[in-house]
């Protein structure tokens, strides 16, 4: 999966959600999706940042891609409802959703901890794309074949000393990804795994490793060919499993 070489129209014809995707690993995705032929729909709150990954998409000659502007901390089940309803009333199916958008929240002891971060970590990580699914469920049953990609984190599982609500966040998506998996197996055509992309050099890893030289870790765009395995077909046979996006090291 590692070293998977995505032939150019892996995703042609596919429509894709991909969840913050204006920054980051979700920019790199939402962009190498739309080279390999998919609609991408760009979810994610800072419009600004959604519109210059709408520019380059289009500027590179891959079908026009789809703004949708939410903020995961204070959107409600209505607004996840919402979503899924504007979406089916665009698109005729649903081929695939990276769940990708998080939120460090607080670092540091749980004793010194603040609950009204620690739930809001929890909104953003695990509620959100926890109804985001539940809603999308019947587009995504409209597709031949469906994948829903959760990205956890090497916190998400094995529990680390001031990875807080971060680390909770990500052991229950593994969680939340492990009763989808078995609910949809052999019952419907939607695959559901995750993905730990490792180390990358992006905004939240500098701000959980302020000291760390960025270039240590590798860009998102060097972590595609694991983002495109699990979204393109070749990846039909695998559901219910913890991926790594590249080798993990132990401070990853
Ligand atoms: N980078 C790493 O080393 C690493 C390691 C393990 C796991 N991960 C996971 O990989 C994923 C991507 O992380 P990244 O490193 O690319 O982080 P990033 O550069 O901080 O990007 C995070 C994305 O999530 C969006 N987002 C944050 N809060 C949101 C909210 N309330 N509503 C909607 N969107 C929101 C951000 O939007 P704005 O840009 O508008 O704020 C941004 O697009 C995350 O799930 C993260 O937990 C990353």
């Amino acid at each position: 999966m590692l070293d998977y070489q995505a032939r150019p129209d892996l995703l042609k014809g596919k429509t894709i959600l991909v969840t913050g995707a204006g920054a980051g690993i979700g920019r790199a995705a939402a962009i190498s999706y739309a080279a390999h032929g998919a609609t991408v729909i760009l979810a994610g709150r800072t419009v600004e940042k959604l519109e210059a990954v709408y520019d380059e998409i289009e500027q590179a000659g891959n079908p026009q891609p789809a703004i949708y502007p939410i903020d995961f901390k204070t959107a409600t089940d209505s607004d996840y409802q919402q979503m899924a309803n504007q979406i089916a009333a665009s698109f005729e199916q649903l081929d695939g959703v990276l769940h990708n958008a998080s939120q460090l929240g607080q670092m540091g002891p749980i004793e010194s901890s603040h609950t009204a971060t620690f739930m809001q970590t929890l909104q953003v990580n695990l509620n959100a794309p926890y109804m985001l699914t539940r809603y999308l469920i019947p587009l995504l049953r409209e597709a031949e074949h469906a994948s829903v990609i959760f990205t956890s984190s090497s916190v998400g599982r094995k529990g680390r000393a001031y990875w807080g609500s971060y680390c909770v966040s990500k052991f229950a998506t593994e969680g939340l990804m492990q009763v989808l998996a078995d609910e949809l197996e052999n019952v419907s055509n939607i695959r559901v795994n995750t993905l730990n992309p490792g180390a990358t050099n992006t905004a939240m890893r500098r701000t959980a490793f302020p000291a760390e030289r960025p270039t240590t870790n590798p860009f998102p765009e060097q972590l595609m060919p694991a983002y495109l395995y699990l979204m393109g077909e070749d990846s039909l046979n695998v559901n219910g499993q913890a991926l790594n996006a590249q080798p993990i090291k132990a401070t990853s």
